[in-house]
């Protein structure tokens, strides 16, 4: 009995010694989320950046169903990386330049509305993607300093890094050089996956490992897009539909390079593209009414002007965002991101794969 009772006393000296750390993270080791992209995931950043004057999406109505007031998110609501924060189990995240102490153990969000990933970085512009990049090794810094280097890997490799990137670069590419020849084409596309490569490269490096991506989306079948398709009785327009095909299966051969190449990276890719593509095609089977023209906006579609310059100019809002796949011009509602999100989530291989978000987390 001696002994035994020795025993059990050596062991909850060691247990405490060895267990408990000198600073606790968070509940249960939860992994962070790290959110890097565009519109499609900004949480208000660009309210925050130097100079910028305020957005369409710092005005009403956006924000009007969730949070009852703009937050810089461009939607009505909640975006895709709110609810992957909500279904991990973590608070939601707020836009990393927001002013204040920030804790990081959760994560944050680095997207930037009209961030690109080409392109250098200028004054009182979205933060692109390098600049991301830029906060997040600010973040790794902190991280340093209140865990150690050794813990800080530790919590960097067990986090999830979420991607929207690359809309914009094909935005810009299809409006400012229509007629692109093929070869140039092809060649901005492998610009455009060879910058999002080297900064992917850079997160393995500190420690990342867990790379999820939501796909380029239908860039042809925005309302945004529409009235340049007129002539097309409002069909999609085919060229930014091709560049965004192309970026698809490009990422995907780079993240498959990149899972043989690095020991330990998994990756996630979401299909945005065709989940996004059948919401417009076939409002009524996912719960809409409308899959083509925005619930907020000016024209036919509703093709701009949402947010009318803080009510200076007249727009259009439709009285149930909820029956809309699209908000505005380019952006969904939060209806169609709550979908989107539950199949970023917890899609099938087809439509999330290899892995899906969830299991992403559940890896240790
Ligand atoms: C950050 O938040 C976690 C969990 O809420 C807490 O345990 C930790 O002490 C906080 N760290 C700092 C530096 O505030
Ligand atoms: C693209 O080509 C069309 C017809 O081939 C021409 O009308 C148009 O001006 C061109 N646009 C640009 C920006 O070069
Ligand atoms: C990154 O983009 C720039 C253009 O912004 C290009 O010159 C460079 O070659 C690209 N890098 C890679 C590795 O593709
Ligand atoms: C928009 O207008 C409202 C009322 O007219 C005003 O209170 C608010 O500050 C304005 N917002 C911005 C960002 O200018």
């Amino acid at each position: 009995m001696e002994n035994l009772s020795f025993h059990v006393c050596v062991s909850i000296l060691l247990a405490s010694i060895v267990i408990v750390p000198t600073e606790s993270l968070r509940p249960q080791n939860r992994p962070a989320l790290f959110v890097f992209g565009d519109s499609l995931f900004d949480s208000g950043n660009n309210q925050y950046i130097n100079g910028i004057k305020p957005t369409a999406p710092d005005y009403y109505p956006y924000g009007e169903t969730f949070f009852k007031h703009p937050t810089g998110r461009v939607s009505d609501g909640r975006v895709v990386p709110d609810f992957i924060a909500l279904f991990a189990k973590l608070p939601m995240l707020g836009p990393y330049l927001e002013p204040g102490e920030h804790n990081f153990t959760d994560g944050i969000n680095f997207a930037s509305a009209g961030s690109t990933v080409l392109g250098d970085l200028q004054p009182a512009m979205p933060i692109n993607l390098h600049e991301q990049l830029n906060y997040f090794k600010n973040v790794e810094k902190w991280l340093k300093q209140k865990l150690g280097d050794v813990e800080a890997k530790k919590f960097l490799m067990r986090a999830v890094y979420l991607f929207s990137m690359g809309g914009n670069d094909y935005f810009r590419l299809y409006s400012m050089n229509p007629n692109a020849t093929l070869s140039y084409q092809r060649h901005y596309s492998q610009m455009v996956i060879g910058n999002l490569t080297q900064v992917l490269e850079e997160i393995y490096a500190m420690g990342g490992r867990k790379i999820a991506f939501q796909n380029v989306g239908p860039l042809g079948c925005t309302p945004g897009a529409k009235p340049q398709n007129a002539n097309l009785g409002g069909s999609c327009a085919e060229f930014p539909m091709a560049l965004a095909r192309r970026h698809n299966r490009m990422l995907l051969v780079v993240l498959k390079k990149l899972e043989s190449q690095l020991p330990g990276f998994k990756y996630s890719i979401f299909d945005y593209y065709n989940a996004l593509h059948d919401r417009i095609i076939n409002p009524s089977k996912y719960g809409f009414k409308e899959g083509e023209a925005a619930c907020c906006g000016i024209g036919t579609y509703r093709s701009s002007g949402c947010g009318g310059n803080n009510g200076t100019t007249k727009y259009e809002l439709c009285s149930n965002p909820f029956e809309y796949v699209w908000f505005d011009s380019a952006h969904t509602t939060e209806g169609a991101n709550w979908q989107l999100a539950k199949l970023l989530w917890g899609g099938s291989p087809k439509v999330t794969g290899p892995y899906n978000v969830k299991q992403l987390f559940e890896f240790l």
